[in-house]
């Protein structure tokens, strides 16, 4: 693994090799994440020979990606593992014309394999957990990561032991149960199952694939922001939109998407990279919150949160350093969506482009549709919405965003009047 030259913390700037260092600075606890830092030159020399990987996923952009390739091809050969990623990139105009847009793309990470944006974090944790030797991996998890964990590790035979607040959405908690995951549901919030988790890993000798804490996470989201920037490409020479819409709950999934921007940037493949805008449920907002005060996100304490939107409620956003540098960096912005204005997301972001959005993925809709009414985003400007996770997760939100259907009796009379009714 030439290509990375190890690991920096995000607050000291202090440079470690990659065996020196499991998961955060020694120096600042879990405060101190890391970023994974790459020889860029020695990208470029790779790319201009071979190119990218070749297939049409995630592991397309082994080049630059924190894992053994040769391993990684491996392990992910004629398994599930190996379809995470190119998620489609849809040209919205529908949506585009409700808010004003003339561009407007919508990246469906309900795609996925699990159906969320987390099988690019978990795929990397499990080729990890392998290239290190554990036999288990473990999370703390509102429910998509382990999901993501959970299938991904089942599809290559791996252990994996996960904890999940017991207020998580019934079909996140039966979907870990069907892949045969250890659930273990703490009856707290998902911060005490995170804390939970970071003490049992040690413990028990598991890898710990925690969101914020374990490095190489950012580095499997980032390849969200690869994708966008080589489908939107034309002529060959790829293109970053001007400003991406990403929900925003530990941050993790806003502090990879910069990454990779900034790795694409790096390698001269694009030259400037989009404002982010990171958008948080009114009820769970303390990045929104920070940003607008100003202040220094190793200062945040944690808050109390309560959103319809699970995937995103974290009182105390574990990757909130990477997440606040993305937005100030890229010259972003944080914005804050009602839990009404996110459940009415949810059928006009289907009805008007075809997907079907869980909570916490149509906030960032919903986002969108406060960007735009307050002037952060111009009609002039080519958006990219990502739509995080799939609406199948949790039909029961959805469902009360939607009018219930009449019942008729089967008779041709009955259709009639029921057209009528409408
Ligand atoms: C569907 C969905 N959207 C957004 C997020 C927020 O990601 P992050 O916690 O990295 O900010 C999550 C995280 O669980 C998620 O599952
Ligand atoms: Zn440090």
């Amino acid at each position: 693994m030439e290509h990375v030259l190890g690991l920096e913390c995000t607050i000291c700037g202090r440079a470690y090799a990659a065996h020196e260092v499991e998961y955060v600075c020694p120096d600042h606890g879990s405060d101190g994440t890391l970023d994974v830092r790459y020889d860029y030159d020695r990208i470029s020399a790779h790319l201009a020979g071979e190119g990218w990987a070749g297939s049409r996923s995630m592991w397309r952009y082994l080049p630059l990606l924190p894992v053994d390739a040769e391993a990684a091809r491996s392990l992910i050969a004629g398994n599930v593992l190996s379809s995470v990623g190119w998620t489609p990139l849809y040209s919205a105009p529908g949506l585009a014309e409700q808010v004003g847009l003339r561009r407007l793309w919508v990246k469906d990470e309900g795609r996925q394999p699990t159906g969320s944006l987390k099988d690019r974090a978990s795929a990397i944790a499990v080729a990890k957990a392998r290239e290190k030797g554990y036999a288990t991996v473990t999370t703390a998890s509102t429910g998509n990561a382990a999901a993501a964990l959970a299938g991904l590790c089942a599809a290559v035979g791996q252990t994996c032991v996960i904890f999940c607040p017991r207020t998580a959405p019934q079909a996140k908690v039966t979907q870990l149960l069907v892949y045969g995951a250890r659930v273990l549901l703490v009856d707290g919030t998902y911060d005490q199952a995170f804390e939970l988790c970071l003490a049992a890993a040690p413990e028990f000798g598991w890898y710990n694939r925690n969101t914020g804490y374990n490095p190489y996470m950012s580095e499997g989201k980032k390849t969200v922001a690869l994708e966008i920037c080589e489908q939107l490409s034309r002529d060959g020479a790829w293109r970053a939109p001007e400003v991406v819409l990403v929900p925003v709950g530990d941050g993790c999934i806003i502090g990879g998407v910069h990454k990779g921007f900034s790795d694409l940037r790096a390698l001269g493949l694009i030259d400037r990279i989009p404002r982010l805008i990171g958008v948080q449920a009114a009820g769970a907002a303390p990045l929104v919150e920070a940003w607008e005060h100003d202040l220094d996100p190793t200062e945040m304490q944690p808050a109390q949160v309560e959103t319809v939107a699970d995937s995103i409620a974290a009182g105390l956003p574990r990757d909130r350093v990477k997440a606040m540098r993305a937005v100030r960096e890229s010259g972003g912005a944080f914005l804050r969506v009602t839990d009404e204005e996110i459940l009415a997301a949810i059928p006009t972001l289907a009805r008007r482009s075809g997907v079907f959005a869980e909570p916490a993925a149509a906030a960032a809709y919903a986002g969108l549709v406060r960007g735009t009414a307050l002037g952060v985003i111009g009609a002039h400007e080519r958006v990219v919405v990502l739509v995080t996770g799939s609406g199948l997760k949790d039909v029961p939100a959805a469902n009360r965003a939607v009018a219930q259907p009449p019942v008729i009796r089967p008779r041709l009379a009955d259709v009639r009047q029921a057209l009528r009714r409408d």
